[in-house]
């Protein structure tokens, strides 16, 4: 399935679905987060990559709102005034919601939507499809966003009209990614940096899919809130977690009640660990990059609580097998891991991670690479 491009089986579907060929074709990529994962709520810096594999929208006019999809192949109509059903396709609702609220929204449309990406997994198949979609739909409108109108429109359509919590570093990455680049994105500051990166990273899927993560993310989001007022109290000065630094967790501990605690610990030690890492990405360290993915998956097990036995598993199983390191990407609470293994080594220590897990959990893991690919672009249509 990964071989063929998912903007051909969009446009096969659509074919199929709805005969003749779209107005508009648009693809976006998937993001694995090398780490800084859950500081993107918090004010702290992120470091993904966008994946190879990608979601495809294929639009044409019309009346009426109709959508089909590689995933379960119905036909829908939707209502973009009616209310959110708790289904996929409250995502493309809620594009086009925010794109009519900026002027970019067609009256209607047919879309077809096809994606080689795993759903449920932590790589971010939401941004890749409420990106891709934000494009296509307002090329079908006859407008051209920038990538970031695009990753506002994501943004706002997942956040504030699906309702997840999230902040905004898988529709960053999915607008902005580059091939041959993780992106250190700053979130407070809104800065991007590119950092080249020509390896490959292996993903791990636990096969364990995360559909709770809207209410676990939406957690942890509150406490960090809470604690943030907490913090504020005594540091008045405080605009966001990240910005505590090591050296301030003692009087956290002191002031805080002991169930916040480590969820500061978390977003504090991350940021650090996070900077840390670019700066050793840049440096061609990857030995030191590994070592801070090993230890961001201990903080998230600990003190984010955020992991599933399967991706502790799976990371120990990688750092014993030879691995430079590895971490849960993603939400968490199921989803993958993101391994990064020595060239030379890499397909045969994946293929004993790969062993160790069916011994372990009695099924096989998907297990599948990826370098750093292109972000959300206009597709030709194929003929
Ligand atoms: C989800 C959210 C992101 C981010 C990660 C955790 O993927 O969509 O904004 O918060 O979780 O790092």
């Amino acid at each position: 399935m990964n071989r063929i491009s998912s903007a051909r089986l969009a446009t096969s579907l659509f074919a199929t679905v709805f005969s003749g060929r779209p107005h508009a074709l648009a693809s976006a990529p998937g993001r694995v987060n090398l780490i800084g994962e859950h500081t993107d709520y918090n004010g702290g810096p992120v470091l993904p990559v966008a994946l190879e594999r990608r979601t495809a929208v294929a639009a044409s006019h019309a009346d009426d709102w109709l959508v089909t999809s590689t995933m379960d192949r119905k036909v829908r109509a939707i209502g973009v005034g009616a209310p959110l059903r708790k289904a996929w396709t409250d995502y493309l609702v809620g594009v086009a919601r925010e794109l009519r609220a900026v002027g970019a929204a067609p009256a209607g449309a047919h879309v077809a939507v096809a994606s080689n990406l795993p759903i449920g997994a932590g790589l971010s198949s939401s941004a890749a499809l409420t990106v891709a979609a934000a494009k296509a739909l307002s090329l079908l409108a006859g407008r051209r966003l920038t990538p970031a109108q695009l990753v506002d429109v994501a943004y706002r359509a997942e956040h504030d009209q699906v309702g997840v919590r999230c902040g905004r570093m898988d529709q960053t990455i999915a607008a902005h990614g580059e091939r041959g680049t993780a992106l250190l994105f700053e979130t407070a500051a809104g800065a991007l940096q590119r950092v080249p990166f020509a390896g490959r990273l292996w993903i791990v899927e636990t096969g364990v899919s995360h559909k709770l993560v809207g209410g676990e993310l939406n957690q942890r989001r509150r406490e960090c809130e809470a604690a943030l007022a907490l913090c504020r109290e005594w540091r008045p000065d405080i605009g966001h977690l990240a910005e505590l630094v090591p050296g301030d967790l003692d009087a956290v501990a002191r002031r805080l009640p002991p169930e916040l605690v480590p969820r500061v610990r978390h977003i504090v030690t991350e940021t650090a660990r996070t900077r840390e890492a670019a700066a050793a990405l840049a440096q061609g360290d990857l030995t030191r990059l590994g070592r801070l993915l090993v230890e961001g998956h201990e903080s998230l097990r600990v003190d984010y609580q955020s992991t599933v036995p399967e991706a502790d598993f799976i990371v120990a199983s990688a750092v014993e097998r030879g691995a430079y390191g590895a971490r849960l990407t993603g939400a968490g609470w199921g989803g993958a891991v993101v391994v990064l293994a020595p060239a030379e080594r890499e397909a045969r220590i994946l293929a004993e991670v790969g062993r160790d897990f069916r011994d372990r959990f009695g099924r096989a893991a998907e297990v599948w690479s990826t370098r750093a690919s292109s972000g959300v672009r206009r597709e030709s249509v194929p003929v």
